[in-house]
């Protein structure tokens, strides 16, 4: 019998089923759907370490295609959206196509985007394979690529026909991997569930087999918020705790020529850390919890080098941020930990003194 907290989980328009379940749940809606084929969007990652776990569980008797891309954040673009739509355009893909995402955040983001915009919407699923897209990335939506080293910029918010999470991929994953997907977890307890937290906190070496419950909560609690702020008019907000200067320093990162690459849930931690530092000065955070906060994630992720000729760079980014309304920069801060506000506006010389904060730690 299934254990409760594995249950599947319905949003508005989407599901997601977890471990057992996924596959019998494929299978039975590929027999129903009536697709006139299937493609199947791997990286060159997922291609060699899940591809053939995902083939060997599929019982259908239609033509399936599988459409490639290099691996990694820096091929999330334009271009290699243009390499997908090309390929299904050439492998006769039409209206009544599926395509589905078998990957990372890169793959579920830019797959989904690519199928919600080619003959100007095609059904897809979302199979994710690391932590991050398992606990984020594949849930509520939201697809699409970054634009130069702007994170996210162009895409849509439309939701897969489900999502499939079988834990059994993280496996395959690095340790550095399970790290980055962990940090979203955390900000799920941070911004909604103090106790939450303090169970992550306790954890004391990332197991697939410890993470299949948490990762079920995770996706519980972001389901919630997505399914009554869908298109993040309010609530969704919450969820960017730690992405507004995170974003920014993943972004500067990512293409300046003597940094090395943050994976996302690094750069998120120490977006957490300045913004719950910003907290304890605007939003009510105590400083014990602030100490707390800065502790656990300084124990999980590396300390990252932030030099201060790095600082305006970083804070001239902000002004990219997708929650700005008239050209004002807005934090989601805490107010404590479980609970968050959003809009809240942070004067500059309080985004340097975060800097130094974090560096001085
Ligand atoms: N990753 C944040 C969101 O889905 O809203």
């Amino acid at each position: 019998m299934k254990t409760p907290q594995m249950q599947s989980i319905k949003s508005k328009d989407s599901i997601v089923y977890f471990q057992e379940e996924t596959y019998i749940q494929l299978n039975q809606y590929l027999l129903k759907a009536n697709h006139s084929d299937v493609f199947i969007l791997v990286d060159t990652n997922t291609h060699d370490n899940c591809l053939a776990r995902f083939m060997g569980n599929l019982e259908i008797d239609i033509p399936i295609e599988v459409i490639e891309i290099e691996a990694g954040e820096i091929n999330k673009n334009i271009e290699t959206c243009s390499g997908v739509w090309n390929a299904l355009s050439e492998l006769g893909a039409d209206r009544k196509s599926l395509l589905i995402n078998l990957g990372g955040g890169v793959v579920t983001d830019l797959g989904g985007f690519v199928a919600c915009t080619f003959k100007r919407g095609i059904s897809y699923i979302n199979v994710p394979t690391s932590l991050l897209a398992q606990v984020d990335a594949s849930v509520g939506g939201k697809t699409g690529v970054d634009l130069g080293n702007l994170k996210n910029m162009v895409g849509v918010i439309s939701e897969s026909e489900m999502v499939l999470v079988d834990t059994s991929y993280l496996e395959t994953l690095p340790a550095n991997e399970l790290r980055s997907g962990f940090a979203e977890m955390l900000k799920h307890g941070l911004i909604t569930d103090a106790n939450y937290w303090q169970r992550l906190n306790k954890i004391k070496e990332l197991t697939t087999t410890d993470l299949a419950d948490l990762i079920h909560e995770s996706v519980v609690i972001k389901n919630k918020i997505v399914t009554v702020d869908p298109t993040e008019q309010n609530i969704r907000k919450y969820l960017n705790f730690g992405h507004t200067l995170g974003h920014a320093i993943e972004s500067h990162f990512l293409t300046h020529p003597k940094k090395t690459t943050l994976l996302h849930g690094e750069a998120i931690a120490v977006g957490m850390i300045v913004e719950s530092f910003i907290a304890n000065k605007l939003s009510g955070l105590t400083l014990p919890e602030l100490n707390e906060v800065s502790q656990s994630l300084l124990t999980i992720y590396p300390k990252v080098i932030i030099e201060k000729e790095d600082y305006q760079p970083i804070i001239d980014l902000l002004i990219f941020d997708k929650k700005n309304v008239g050209g004002k920069v807005l934090f989601v801060l805490l107010k404590q930990i479980g609970e968050a506000v959003y809009n809240c506006e942070v004067p500059e010389e309080l985004l340097i003194a975060s800097l130094n904060y974090y560096n001085n730690l």
